[in-house]
Parts: structure tokens; C-alpha cells; sequence
């Protein structure tokens, strides 16, 4: 094979007819899409198309698919473009949709791997519809990684893939979505999903009345089982260390990794979870943003590699909208090693939510429903009694927080923490690990005296960390008005003073991210019984379940 001085070319008139070029004459480019990088070859020439396999390492017998910048190329392609092809055209093209559909006579064997039906898609890519365009034939495209490896989502990507085997690559910036394009094998009406990706099921199902999702979306081809599509048989975005999908919330997952762990081990897990663990940890979105997690997986799943690790846990993501997209390819990329971390009793429900929201009023009602109530509030304040704790926060803050019988000064220290958030974080660092402590001598309390369900009741329970005590968590979030009013009249403070207050406080989407229900209340009580008796059920269900 012929070595090169790879490069990163910046997209312009001119570098795309460069680019043009190398395709013209037979050699294959990489080339960004809003999926994916693609490694690019013309469709039509046997020998760029080996060229393709011979530098990504991949097995012959998987198709490669095509892309095309416009309707005039269809033609070229598949010699049947059906009623309900056009419309799931109409609905998502350009955009990241293949259909599998019958080939062109005029197709080269390569391209399909000696199937009689192709893969085609009309990228959304700016920089991708250019460069065919300028072209001018369709071009074949798999992802631009070495065969195994996590599909490359930056052009840097690429080039530590494909460095010296290729001439030049495209710069398109950071892929928008992120996950290889959903693939759909469509049979006169039929639509067969054989890949998710960032067109969901729902989006599909806008177009089409019915969307039989594949089995190989979810599971391992049997030995000798035929696939539906060939890409389905290899192991895929699989980093060099052994990947664990752990299922379970993530007090069970963090249980589970302290007694798993070595000194090479890892974690891939939701943003903002990393504060919980003292191993090597990568984040990959939030835990409520499916499109964040796609996004952000494939680099994730690289970085795993930088840091030399030889085992990593993964919290399981929701299989929701784009979520299953993610999911099947950390299927893959842990080649189907699932395990289930082990719930322990009692059943934890973290309550938390803004200042002056009505959170303790849903706690009130909650606690009618026969759940146990921790209440860190009172917590806090017996831990800011012990003595030892005295002494820190006299070094720290001085007498100035203390009055004249050496008794703590609630009013003097929040106001000194509320107004200013580096206080804040000293007076927390003092505070937390002994809460944290007590937490744990509660819970343990409760579970031996049988309790099924334990209600954590924490203003800060996502800063503090506490949220990894938790199987479940619910939120409870206000309009700014009410919030103030409630505050003032609770606490007699002044306008002012509540206002400091909330400026300390996190938005709505915070909650939203982080919590697997809201309670929003607006001030009605009825309305608020009802979703806290709404909550309550979901609650149970939860508990009853895994
Ligand atoms: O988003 C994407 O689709 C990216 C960018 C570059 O467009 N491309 C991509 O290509 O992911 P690749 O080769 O990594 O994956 C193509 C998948 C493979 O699983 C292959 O088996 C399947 O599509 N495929 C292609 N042609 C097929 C056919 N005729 N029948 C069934 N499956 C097919
Ligand atoms: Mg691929």
C-alpha cells in the first residue's frame, strides 16, 4: 500500500477541487457528514472501492453505503425508488436516513458486497454536498475508522486512523449528530430498522403507519444465523480496554464498581456523576439528553483508550428517541457484556428541588404514603453542632459566625455563604463528608428496620453528592414569583435577602437534566396533591420493578 502525508484540509473552492481530484482519479478522501466521517471513494470504480477495504481493514462482505448530493443521482442507483421511499426521502433527506433499497445494474459488485440492493443516503452536510457535487458521481462511504474502531467524530479522529493511508482529509468540525446514520431496509411499504440513529422510531413512524425494529438491534447473531445486514455480525466501536455495560440506578452502579474495581479500571458515565468517583472517569452527556450522549459517545469512547485503562463500567443509557441509537452501540461496543447490579433494600428517593418551591410540602404528603422521611436539613444542622465541626468552621470563617456563648450564627454564616459561592464551597467541603455519613447510619437504620421505601430529602442533594444514595429522584420546581414569596414569608426576609438567596439556586433545566420526575408547583394545592399521588405511584411501580 502507497504511504502518504496525510492532511487536514480547511473546506474551501479550492481544496474541495483538490479533493475532487484524488476521487477522480481513483483514490479515496475522508469526508465529513453530520453523522459521521466517511471514508470517500467514486461508486463507480472497483479499484477506489478496494481501496476503501484495504485501508480500513474491513471484511469485503460488508456493503458499503452511498451517498449522493442530489435526486438526478438516484437513478444511477437504484433501479426502484418506491412511494414509501419518497416519502421517508421527502420527510429526511438530506439528513441521516439510508434506505436499503434495490441497486442499479450499473453498481459495481464492491459497493454492495455482491448484495442486489444498496444502502443510500443524502447527507445534510454542507461540506459533504459540496464535495459530491463537485464530484459529481455518488460516492461510497463507510465510517473513517480502522474496522473495530469507534466511528471518528472529528477530523483528528480520522487522521489517527488513517494517517499515511490516505491523502487528504476533509475539516467539517465536530459531527452534529454524532452516531452513524439509522439504516432502513425498505420493501415496497415495509420499513425494516437495521441500524437506529438520530432518525428515531417516532420520527419514522410520523411518515410510515408501521417500523419493525430489527432482532440484531438488540441482540447477538446466533452462530449461523443469517444477517440482515452484514455489519451486524463484527464486533464495532470497540476500544482497546473491555467495556461493561452496567445496568442498574447509580447507587447500585457505584456499589458495584467499588467492589469490581482495580488499579486499571474506569468508568463511562453521565455528566456530572464524575464527583463520585476517585477512578479515571469520562462523561458522555446527561443522563436525561439522549442527543448529547450520541453526540458525545464515539469521542468518549476514545478518550477510554488514551488513559491505558483495561476495564471500564458504563452506566446503561434510556432507550428512548436517540437513546436506542446509543444503546446498540454500546451494545456492540462491549460486545453484548451486560451485567445487572444488584439493588439493595430500602428503595431510595431523592428529594430535592429550588428554595421556596413547596418541596416540603411534597414531602409532607409523601410521608402520608407510608415512605420514611431523612431529612438532611435537620442533618446539617446537628452536624454543624459537633464539636470538631465547630472548630473547622472557626478557622475558616472566623468568630465573626459565632455569637458571644460560642453558638453557631445561622444568619450571619448564610448570609456570608449566600453571598458569596467561594464561602460556600468551604463551608460544603467541612459539611458534606459528615453529612454524608450520617446519611448512610440512616439509611442503614431504616433497612434494618424493613422499611421499603426512604425518602432523602435534600436541598443540595445533586451538589452534595448524595444523589448516588438514590434509586430514584424527584425534583420539585416553582415559578420565580412564588418561589420569592414563599421565601420571604418563611424565613421574614426582605426582598433582597430572598433574592440573594435564589441567585445561589439552580434553573429548571438543572432539575430537569438530572431527576427522573419533576413536580412543577404553581401555587394550587389540589394541582400539587395530584402529582405528588401521581408521583407516589410511579414511585411504587419503580420500587416493585428492577
Ligand atoms: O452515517 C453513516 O451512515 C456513515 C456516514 C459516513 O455516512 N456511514 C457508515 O457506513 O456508517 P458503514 O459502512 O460504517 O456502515 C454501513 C452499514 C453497515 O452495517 C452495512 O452492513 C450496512 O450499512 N449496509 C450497507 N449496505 C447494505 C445492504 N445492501 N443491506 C443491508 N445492510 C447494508
Ligand atoms: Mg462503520
Amino acid at each position: 500500500m502507497e504511504t502518504y502525508q496525510t492532511q487536514i484540509l480547511s473546506p474551501n473552492e479550492e481544496t474541495i477541487a483538490i479533493a475532487k481530484e484524488e476521487i477522480l482519479s481513483g483514490g479515496i478522501v475522508g469526508m465529513p457528514t453530520e453523522t459521521v466521517y466517511g471514508l470517500a471513494a467514486n461508486a463507480f470504480s472497483s479499484s477506489a472501492l478496494l481501496k476503501i477495504f484495504e485501508a480500513k481493514g474491513r471484511p469485503q462482505d460488508n456493503p458499503l453505503i452511498v451517498h449522493i448530493s442530489g435526486y438526478e443521482m438516484l437513478e444511477q442507483v437504484t433501479s426502484c425508488f418506491s412511494e414509501t421511499a419518497r416519502k421517508l426521502a421527502e420527510a429526511f433527506w438530506p439528513g441521516p436516513l439510508t434506505m436499503i433499497l434495490p441497486k442499479s445494474d450499473c453498481l459495481p459488485c464492491e459497493v454492495t458486497a455482491g448484495l442486489d440492493t444498496v444502502g443510500i443516503r443524502m447527507p445534510s452536510h454542507p461540506v459533504a454536498l459540496d464535495f459530491i457535487r463537485a464530484c459529481g458521481v455518488p460516492i461510497a462511504a463507510p465510517s473513517a475508522n480502522l474496522s473495530g474502531k469507534p466511528s471518528p467524530t472529528k477530523a483528528e479522529h480520522v487522521l489517527k486512523d488513517l494517517n499515511g493511508k490516505i491523502r487528504w482529509i476533509l475539516e467539517g468540525g465536530e459531527c452534529q449528530v454524532g452516531l452513524e446514520s439509522t439504516v432502513v431496509r425498505v420493501e415496497d411499504d415495509k420499513v425494516d430498522l437495521l441500524r437506529p440513529g438520530g432518525i428515531t422510531v417516532e420520527n419514522l413512524l410520523e411518515v410510515v403507519s408501521e417500523v419493525h425494529v430489527n432482532d440484531g438491534v438488540f441482540a447477538q447473531l446466533k452462530e449461523g444465523e443469517k444477517a440482515a445486514s452484514p455489519g451486524m455480525k463484527y464486533k464495532h466501536y470497540s476500544p482497546d480496554a473491555n467495556v461493561i455495560l452496567v445496568r442498574g440506578r447509580l447507587n447500585s452502579f457505584c456499589r458495584y464498581v467499588q467492589e469490581h474495581m482495580d488499579d486499571a479500571t474506569g468508568v463511562l458515565v453521565f455528566d456530572g456523576e464524575e464527583k463520585h468517583f476517585n477512578i479515571p472517569c469520562i462523561t458522555y452527556g446527561a443522563r436525561k439528553d439522549s442527543a448529547a450522549q450520541g453526540n458525545r459517545l464515539f469521542d468518549a469512547l476514545r478518550e477510554l483508550d488514551e488513559k491505558g485503562l483495561k476495564t471500564v463500567y458504563v452506566r446503561e443509557p434510556d432507550q428512548e428517541g436517540v437513546g436506542l441509537a446509543v444503546y446498540n452501540r454500546l451494545l456492540r461496543s462491549c460486545g453484548f457484556q451486560v451485567i445487572t447490579a444488584p439493588r439493595q433494600k430500602p428503595f431510595i428517593v431523592g428529594l430535592t428541588g429550588q428554595t421556596g418551591s413547596g418541596k416540603s410540602t411534597v414531602c409532607r404528603l409523601l410521608q402520608e404514603q407510608n415512605m420514611k422521611h431523612i431529612d438532611c436539613d435537620v442533618i446539617s444542622r446537628k452536624v454543624s453542632e459537633i464539636a470538631s465541626v465547630k472548630e473547622q468552621m472557626m478557622t475558616l470563617f472566623g468568630k465573626a459566625v459565632f455569637d458571644e456563648e460560642g453558638n453557631l450564627n445561622r444568619k450571619a454564616l448564610a448570609k456570608l455563604v449566600f453571598t458569596d459561592p467561594s464561602e460556600m464551597k468551604k463551608l460544603d467541603s467541612v459539611m458534606y463528608p459528615v453529612i454524608t455519613k450520617q446519611i448512610l447510619h440512616e439509611i442503614n437504620r431504616y433497612s434494618e428496620e424493613g422499611y421499603e421505601i426512604v425518602l432523602l430529602d435534600a436541598p443540595t442533594l445533586f451538589e452534595s453528592g448524595a444523589d448516588r444514595f438514590c434509586d430514584y429522584i424527584l425534583s420539585v420546581i416553582a415559578p420565580e414569583k412564588e418561589r420569592k414569596q414563599r421565601i420571604m414569608k418563611r424565613d421574614s426576609l426582605t426582598e433582597q435577602e430572598a433574592e440573594n438567596r435564589m441567585k445561589a439556586q439552580k434553573q429548571d433545566s438543572f432539575y430537569k437534566e438530572r431527576s427522573d420526575a419533576l413536580i412543577c408547583n404553581s401555587g394550587e394545592i389540589s394541582d400539587l396533591e395530584k402529582q405528588v399521588s401521581e408521583a407516589a405511584g410511579k414511585i411504587r411501580e419503580n420500587a416493585n420493578g428492577n
